[in-house]
């Protein structure tokens, strides 16, 4: 999709709003008229920016032209260059399909080409400023979408590694560091070893650090879960109702938080970040571990596994661990898809978010909820659900002796949290819920890309 800037109508088909009950196209007329809403929510902001392109689509327009005049109900940040950014971003997100595994394109319509902005004289600069910025991002997430939605025949620990190398490649300021079996063993990164140990593919520790700030400027760590499958293990998941088929997605984390460096890498900010991704498929064979069996991780605690599918939160906490060694983060955020919980929780319109650190909680939910939309919903975190990680036998357990599920989105950010060292700024996105897009997204089905936004406008911190 291209994107031109004039300040004087062109040839496309004209987007216009109105205050109706239906979006309709008057070929004759090159119009195309799309429902307004009378106090649009960033919710519905998002929705009809993204329309433009749904409803382009349903007609087979390949030349748009939008008024920017237009378009100002719907803007939501401060500035034009910002605003420009928030739209670019989202018609790129309701433009994008996962069809690269199609070998048969089915007809001659290949979607929007053209989008002629119309600007009034004088805003062309930094407009086109924002063009290129929304480009960058929309691009980012509908990467991160490609590699979540590729199926895990494709995306395995190693070749996930191979293409964070192959994607950073060129970018300045940028080193990546893969971690591969035999320097886990000799880091005793016991949780990452073990959940790895039923596959056939070998686990990976993959780094991305970006330098773009001061050498005394602390980074911000971004770690994402990178399970590239997740039968469930020996504890394995159900046919009917264990979402196997979806289970390539439980590395969204993983592809959020590689992309968000790769985007705030490309937009040359002036900030050090971060992301650690601990990939592993979580498999069933002879040599896979085993509920009863007692680990020790890499920060030295011992945790007895009760359920082998609780497998995310072992190999996060050694990445936490590892990043708390080698790093001094100014903050940790991870994100992943934990628990089947929080949907049960918060439907699919939100992620759940737990965190030390009040401040820290706070920008991340203001800026997800008013200004990208990756909405959060804050959980608690207070000591009385210590309890969920008791145990026994070890240090702690990866679910509760009891079994019960009860706040189950909880008991995974208590688990971690137990690997948070002292004084540690920390927060945990639970993105199972946000994991796919639904109607209201108004966005192809599959992965969404969920957090890229977010990370990429926390970490510029505007
Ligand atoms: N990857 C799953 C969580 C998940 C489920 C993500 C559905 C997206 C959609 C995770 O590893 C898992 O299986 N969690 C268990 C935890 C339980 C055993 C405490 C779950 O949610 O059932
Ligand atoms: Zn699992
Ligand atoms: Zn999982």
């Amino acid at each position: 999709m291209k994107f031109l800037i004039n300040s004087k109508r062109g040839e496309g088909v004209k987007v216009i709003y109105e205050e109706g009950k239906f979006s309709y196209f008057e070929k004759a007329n090159k119009k195309l008229v799309l429902k307004k809403e009378k106090t649009p929510g960033l919710r519905e902001k998002i929705f009809e920016i993204r329309n433009i392109i749904r409803e382009a689509k349903k007609y087979e327009i390949e030349n748009l032209e939008i008024d920017v005049r237009d378009l100002e109900t719907f803007f939501v940040e401060k500035g034009l260059k910002e605003n420009v950014e928030f739209v670019v971003t989202n018609l790129l997100m309701a433009s994008y399909e996962f069809d690269v595994l199609k070998a048969s394109k089915k007809d001659d319509y290949k979607g929007v080409q053209v989008i002629n902005f119309i600007f009034p004289k004088g805003q062309e600069r930094e407009a086109e400023l924002g063009v290129v910025e929304g480009q960058i991002v929309g691009t980012g997430v509908n990467e991160a979408r490609t590699l979540s939605n590729l199926p895990a025949n494709i995306i395995n620990p190693i070749t996930l590694a191979d293409y964070v190398k192959e994607q950073f490649k060129g970018l300045k300021k940028v080193k990546i560091n893969i971690l591969v079996q035999k320097d886990l063993e000799k880091m005793k990164a016991g949780g990452i070893l073990a959940v790895s140990a039923g596959s056939a593919h070998e686990p990976r520790l993959i780094s991305i650090e970006y330098s773009g700030g001061g050498k005394k400027q602390k980074p911000i760590v971004l770690v994402g879960k990178g399970v590239t499958h997740d039968n469930g293990g020996i504890n394995l998941k159900p046919a009917s109702g264990g979402m196997l088929e979806e289970m390539h997605l439980d590395m969204s984390g993983a592809s959020a938080v590689i992309h968000a460096v790769l985007v705030l890498a490309k937009l040359k900010v002036n900030k050090n970040v971060i992301a650690v991704v601990p990939a592993v498929e979580n498999s069933v064979s002879g040599l896979a571990y085993r509920p009863g069996d007692i680990l020790t991780m890499m920060s030295g605690k011992t945790v007895e596994v009760l359920n082998t599918d609780a497998e995310g939160r072992i190999i996060l906490a050694d990445a936490l661990t590892y990043v708390q060694s080698k790093f001094t983060p100014e903050c940790i955020i991870d994100v992943a898809t934990l628990t089947g919980a929080a949907l049960v929780a918060v439907g699919q319109a939100a992620s759940p978010l737990m965190s030390n650190d009040d401040m820290l909680a706070k920008k991340l939910q203001d800026l997800g909820n008013e200004s990208t939309g990756d909405f959060l919903w804050r959980f608690p975190i207070w000591d009385v659900y210590k309890s969920a990680t008791k145990n026994k036998r070890a240090d702690l357990g990866n679910i509760p002796e009891t079994s019960s599920r009860y706040g189950g989105s909880i008991n995974g950010a208590m688990f971690l949290k137990e690997f948070i060292n002292e004084g540690q700024k920390w927060a945990h996105i639970d993105m199972a819920s946000r994991m796919t897009s639904i109607l209201s997204d108004n966005l192809a089905g599959g992965a969404m890309g969920e957090t890229v936004r977010l990370f990429v406008r926390f970490v510029r911190g505007n």
